[in-house]
C-alpha cells in the first residue's frame, strides 16, 4: 500500500463519520446514498435515505413502486431527475439482473442513471473493487496533493487525477479509501481555506509545499444564475386548487401552480391565465413574493390568488383539495405558495 494511502486510512479510521449507509453497506444502500449525495450534503441526506430506505429496502420494492410515490420521498431533496433515474434503473435490474446489481463498475455503468462516479463508489465500497471514486471532494484533495494547476474541468486534466487517484486506491481497502477521500475533502480539505495542520497528508501534499492549498483546484468561473420573473396563481375552484405536473426538464414531474412569466398588469393577468389553463378567472388579489435559487438559475415570483366558476380546465391541468395536495411531490420553489394555499384554505 501506498504510504499516502496508509496514512489516509489511518485518519480514516479514528476519524470518519458515523453514517447510515457505512454500516452495513449493500451495494443497494450504497447506490441509493450515493445517489443522494450528489450535489447535496451528508446532513441532508441522512433523513431522506433512512426514510426511503425503509419505503424501499431493496431493488424489488423500488421497481414495484410508482413513480409518484418516489418523487414525495424525494420532495425537497432537489435534482429530481436522480429520483426518476433511480426507480428506471431499479426496473432495468430487475429485467436484466434479475433483481441484484452487478459486480463491477463497468457493469454498473449500463444501469441507467449510474455514471462513472456512481459505478465506481458502489464497485469499491460494496464489491471491494480497487477502483477510485472522484468526485467534486477527491477533485479537490487529489489536485491540491499532486499539485495539478491546470483547469480540472478540461477533460485531459481530469484523467490526469483519475489516473493519480487509481494509482493510490489499495486494493485491500478501496471503499474505505475513497470514502476516506471523500471525507478529508468535506472537513479538512474544504474549498477555500483547508486546515492543512489537521491533514494527515500534509508531508506528502504539493500545493501545501508551493503555498497554494487555498487557490487550487482552479476551476473557471461558473456564469452568474439567469433570473426568471413570474407570477404564480392559487385558482380556487369550490375548496380545489389549480395544479400541473411538469413536464419540462426542471422540476419534471413535480406539481406546481399555473405560473405566467414577467410581472403582468392586474388588468391583464386573467387573459393570461385563461391562455395559460383555459379558465376564466376572477380578478386576482396579490399574496406577497418568494424567490428561489436552483443551480443556474433564480425564479423571483410575485404570488396572488384568484378564483374561477369554470371546474373544466385545458389538458395538464387538475383540481386538487387541500388535504389531496399534500400527497404531491411539490418542489421547494413552491413553498410559499403552498403555505399561502393552507392559510386560505383554513381562512374559509
Ligand atoms: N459524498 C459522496 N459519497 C459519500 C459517502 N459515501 N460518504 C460521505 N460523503 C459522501
Amino acid at each position: 500500500m501506498r504510504p499516502e494511502a496508509e496514512k489516509l486510512l489511518r485518519w480514516y479510521d479514528a476519524e470518519h463519520r458515523r453514517l447510515p449507509w457505512r454500516t452495513h453497506p449493500s451495494a443497494y444502500g450504497t447506490w441509493v446514498s450515493e445517489t443522494m449525495l450528489q450535489q447535496t450534503r451528508v446532513e441532508t441526506v441522512i433523513g431522506y435515505y433512512l426514510r426511503f430506505l425503509d419505503a424501499f429496502p431493496d431493488v424489488a420494492a423500488l421497481a414495484r413502486a410508482e413513480e409518484a410515490q418516489v418523487l414525495k420521498l424525494w420532495e425537497g431533496l432537489g435534482y429530481y431527475a436522480r429520483a426518476c433515474n433511480l426507480h428506471r434503473g431499479a426496473r432495468q435490474v430487475m429485467t436484466l439482473y434479475g433483481g441484484s446489481l452487478p459486480r463491477t463498475s463497468d457493469e454498473l455503468k449500463t444501469i441507467h442513471g449510474i455514471g462513472p462516479y456512481t459505478a465506481a463508489a458502489i464497485a469499491s465500497i460494496a464489491f471491494g473493487e480497487p477502483v477510485p471514486a472522484v468526485d467534486g471532494n477527491a477533485l479537490r484533495v487529489i489536485s491540491r496533493l499532486r499539485g495539478i494547476r491546470e483547469n480540472v474541468r478540461a477533460a485531459a486534466v481530469a484523467k490526469l487525477i483519475d489516473a493519480e487517484a487509481a494509482a493510490l486506491v489499495p486494493p485491500e481497502r478501496p471503499g474505505d479509501f475513497n470514502q476516506a477521500v471523500m471525507d478529508l475533502g468535506a472537513r479538512v480539505c474544504v474549498p477555500g481555506t483547508p486546515d492543512c495542520d489537521a491533514c494527515p497528508l500534509r508531508a506528502d501534499c504539493a500545493a501545501l509545499k508551493a503555498g497554494i492549498a487555498e487557490e487550487l483546484p482552479c476551476v473557471p468561473k461558473k456564469k452568474p444564475p439567469l433570473t426568471q420573473q413570474w407570477t404564480v396563481a392559487l385558482i380556487r375552484c369550490g375548496d380545489r386548487w389549480l395544479m400541473r405536473q411538469r413536464t419540462e426538464s426542471l422540476l419534471r414531474g413535480l406539481w406546481v401552480f399555473p405560473m405566467v412569466e414577467g410581472r403582468p398588469e392586474q388588468s391583464s393577468l386573467p387573459d393570461a391565465l385563461e391562455r395559460l389553463t383555459g379558465l376564466r378567472v376572477s380578478p386576482p388579489s396579490e399574496l406577497g413574493e418568494a424567490r428561489h435559487v436552483f443551480t443556474h438559475r433564480v425564479w423571483e415570483m410575485k404570488l396572488c390568488a384568484a378564483q374561477t366558476e369554470d371546474s373544466q380546465p385545458k389538458e395538464g391541468w387538475r383540481f386538487f383539495t387541500a388535504e389531496q395536495l399534500r400527497a404531491l411531490a411539490v418542489p421547494t420553489a413552491m413553498r410559499g405558495a403552498v403555505k399561502a394555499l393552507y392559510q386560505l384554505a383554513d381562512d374559509r
